[in-house]
């Protein structure tokens, strides 16, 4: 190991937290909830802390400030954590934009272990259909609107990610279980 790798490692242990990435509808939120349970770890979730901080939900945020300031608000986010105390050892779930950025992405490595939960196009669509919350989803064809961002994102959060779990097939239970396996065995 260079040691490059070696203070990314030492980085990476300080803060420890399991970090739950992937597309919106991909289940963060509730694997998350599950596996802080499991761990008994608590549970940040980042568009909560963007939502509580801005005093306004992420869609208001998105109407009246673009996205681009939304995405500001992530990256500041992600460096409080790793600044503050209180983000070791937790479940942290991110919003399903935030891997995009390279900057981003060297912060998550410094936070902890990345898991993609990567999942279909179809199985967004099935979760997601009808959801207003989104606003990126809020177009005249959702479903095509799933399918294109998702073959883009996809190959930036296999970047990003440490663990990779294909959640086609799985009970939710089993995803938790895996994660929460190979956390204790660390
Ligand atoms: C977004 C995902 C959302 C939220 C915002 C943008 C995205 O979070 O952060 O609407 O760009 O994929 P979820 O992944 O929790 O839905």
């Amino acid at each position: 190991m260079n040691d490059y790798a070696r203070s990314w490692e030492q980085e990476k242990k300080k803060c420890n937290n399991v970090i739950l990435i992937g597309f919106m509808g991909s289940g963060k939120s509730s694997v998350g909830y599950r596996l802080s349970y499991a761990l008994k770890r608590s549970l940040c979730d980042t568009d909560s802390l963007i939502e509580r901080r801005e005093g306004r939900k992420i869609s208001k945020i998105f109407e009246e400030e673009g996205e681009q300031y939304f995405r500001d608000l992530e990256t500041a986010t992600l460096k409080r954590m790793i600044e503050k105390q209180e983000y070791r050892r937790c479940i942290l779930s991110l919003g399903g934009g935030t891997p995009l950025r390279e900057e981003n992405r060297k912060l998550l490595k410094q936070l902890g272990t990345v898991y993609y939960l990567r999942v279909t196009p179809e199985m967004v669509w099935e979760r997601l259909r009808g959801d207003t919350t989104r606003p990126l989803l809020q177009t005249e064809d959702p479903q095509r609107t799933i399918r294109e961002l998702l073959s883009k994102r996809d190959p930036i959060y296999m970047e990003a990610a440490d663990v990779v779990i294909e959640c086609s097939g799985k009970e939710q239970d089993e995803i938790v279980e895996f994660i929460r396996k190979k956390t204790v065995e660390k």
